[in-house]
């Protein structure tokens, strides 16, 4: 992965790809170990999709050719979730996050982060199942824990799934970017993880 401005991802020719993480604040709980005591308070909800290929990554995809990136990652939004992006795009400039180049792909891809209200998430997570794409490209829509247990369960047993790319890295980089969690909180997970 290589980290690229944004000057320098808009020079780049070739493959662009644009992936969005939707988050939302929340007062909910979460269940955090194997006792119904043990319960939290969710940090977020932040939403992934799991893939045609079994892989977890996030919604968005190419950019076609003519459009600009927010063009093309709010029509990934309509066909992936049902979101309706035709007039009013819910993905806007502000809420870039950062771009980078896959080495091996050669795409030049870029991350969004959209915080919408916990109302809006709940929606979208209902309305994806009329998604054109529902059930072909996407197979579903997840939410993330975001605690790490004192067994590390359960953002370290996440990470552990099969990510599409570099969308592990991608929810980490959103994840410290929104504030979400705390950069300690973030390395503990991914300590845990790898053990
Ligand atoms: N982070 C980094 N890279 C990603 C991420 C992510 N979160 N998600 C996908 N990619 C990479 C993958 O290499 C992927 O093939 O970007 C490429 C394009 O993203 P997709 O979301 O897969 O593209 P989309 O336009 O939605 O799908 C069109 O392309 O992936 C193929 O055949 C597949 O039917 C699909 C078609
Ligand atoms: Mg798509
Ligand atoms: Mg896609």
């Amino acid at each position: 992965m290589i980290e690229l401005t944004r000057e320098e991802a808009e020079a780049v020719v070739g493959l662009h790809a644009a992936h969005v993480v939707i988050y939302a604040k929340t007062n909910g709980t979460v269940l955090s170990g194997s006792s119904t005591k043990n319960i939290e308070q969710a940090r977020a909800l932040v939403m992934a999709t799991i893939r045609f290929d079994g892989k977890i990554g996030f919604p968005g995809g190419f950019i076609d050719p003519g459009e600009t990136w927010l063009e093309g990652v709010n029509r990934e939004l309509r066909e992936e979730l049902d979101v309706d992006t035709s007039n009013d795009h819910l993905i806007t400039d502000d809420h870039y996050v950062f771009s980078f180049l896959d080495k091996a792909s050669g795409f030049c891809l870029h991350l969004y982060a959209c915080e919408v209200t916990e109302e809006k998430f709940v929606d979208i997570e209902r309305g994806a199942h009329d998604a054109e794409h529902y059930g072909f490209e996407t197979l579903g829509v997840c939410r993330i824990p975001l605690h790490t247990s004192d067994k590390g369960t359960g953002l370290p047993s996440f990470l552990q799934h099969y990510f599409i790319g570099y969308a592990k890295e991608e929810l980490l980089r959103a994840l410290k970017h929104t504030g979400i969690l705390s950069e300690e909180e973030i390395e503990l997970a991914v300590k845990i993880a790898r053990e």
